[in-house]
């Protein structure tokens, strides 16, 4: 009988257990009974021989349900040659428990920087697949990512609460959302929830911008903005500065992230004027897949169980011109997918007025 290993690494999100599930029936169908070894919290299961023997049918039912049945865990690969603090080498510690457990194969799901480690386990010889995770959609060599979605529809129904009481209200409201280097889900979930400006990491902002925008709504009668912004926007003073002393700057921050900044700017700017800032943080990870993530997840997992039983190893599972494809992880690993300024949804949204502080 083949022997399975699977994990789930890095933060959370909503179709991790779909993805599980689909791996799992889609080996049992294709290959009759496994044993599945599930490794709890991420790579530090298979660090510290952390594990769950688990039957095909614990993964049952798993369709709708979000977070992970096995727990997860960030093990950051720029330290994955750092001993841990009780002086266990890492990957040499994943070796051995994938050895001493005769593994046939080890499935990661993880964002970028576990399927950098995947890769690594990779090239150390044992039988890797990969299966892109992340709510940011920034892994390098897919259009989507499994937990995107579901992420954009949590954001999206955030934008659609504030909406109407900022109108209500007649107060400019500052929405903050995920992504510290991507601004993907801001993006998306921007467009969907109607914002008038959008700040991304990816397209430094100036102030003057963001109010010309305010002023020009303020002039057609509506007294009420909604700017959505990444955690992880920067203005264009900001990214003049070299890396150093700009992640200092930010660091050195009076305010607890960037949406406080850019409402306090707004509130100086117009002192009779109600601002406010609505996060929704940890939100956008967790409840359940929606149906896309659902589908995506079903569609993944065929293939990474096609991918073991042609024994074809050392793959990136994506979704590329609408179809699910497996790409090697080297094509993939140590890169960002980044939101490209001059992608088509921009230039649609700036074309309806939405403003990128630019
Ligand atoms: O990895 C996805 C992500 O949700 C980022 O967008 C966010 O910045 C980060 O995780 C938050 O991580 P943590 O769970 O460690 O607070």
């Amino acid at each position: 009988m083949k022997k399975i290993g699977i994990l789930t690494s890095g933060g959370d999100c909503q179709a991790l257990n779909p993805t599980m599930r689909g791996v799992v029936k889609g080996l049992e169908n294709l290959l009759g009974d496994v044993e599945i070894y599930g490794f709890l919290e991420g790579y530090k299961g298979l660090i510290y021989g952390n594990y769950k023997k688990m039957k095909p049918m614990e993964f049952s039912g798993l369709l709708a349900k979000g977070g992970t049945v096995l727990g997860t865990s960030r093990v950051p690969f720029k330290y994955l040659d750092t001993p841990t603090e009780d002086g266990i080498e890492k990957v040499p510690a994943m070796i051995k428990t994938y050895k001493k457990l005769d593994l046939d194969c080890l499935y990661v799901l993880g964002g970028n920087g576990s399927q950098k480690t995947a890769y690594r386990l990779f090239q150390e010889g044992l039988n890797v697949i990969g299966l892109p995770k992340t709510i940011d959609n920034d892994i390098y060599g897919t259009d989507v990512t499994f937990g995107f979605q579901s992420a954009i529809d949590v954001a999206t129904h955030a934008i659609d609460c504030i909406y109407t009481t900022a109108e209500s209200h007649n107060r400019v409201f500052v929405i903050e959302t995920m992504g510290h280097k991507v601004g993907w889900i801001t993006l998306y979930a921007g467009v969907a929830g109607g914002a008038d400006v959008i700040l991304l990491p990816e397209i430094p902002y100036d102030m003057k911008k963001v109010y010309k925008t305010i002023e020009k709504r303020q002039k057609m009668g509506k007294k009420f903005a909604i700017i959505v912004v990444a955690e992880g926007a920067i203005s264009k003073e900001l990214a003049k500065l070299p890396k150093k002393e700009r992640k200092q700057k930010i660091a050195e921050r009076p305010y607890p992230s960037i949406a406080y900044e850019i409402a306090k700017d707004i509130q100086d700017k117009y002192p009779t004027s109600e601002v406010r800032v609505a996060l929704p943080g940890h939100t956008q990870r967790g409840g359940n897949p929606d149906a896309y993530d659902r589908v995506l997840s079903s569609r993944f997992g065929a293939k990474g169980a096609e991918l073991f039983k042609a024994k074809d190893f050392g793959k990136l599972v994506v979704f590329r011109n609408n179809e699910v494809t497996a790409i090697p992880m080297e094509e993939s690993a140590g890169k960002l997918k980044y939101v490209d300024p001059d992608n088509q949804l921009i230039q649609e949204a700036k074309t309806l007025g939405i403003s990128f502080g630019d």
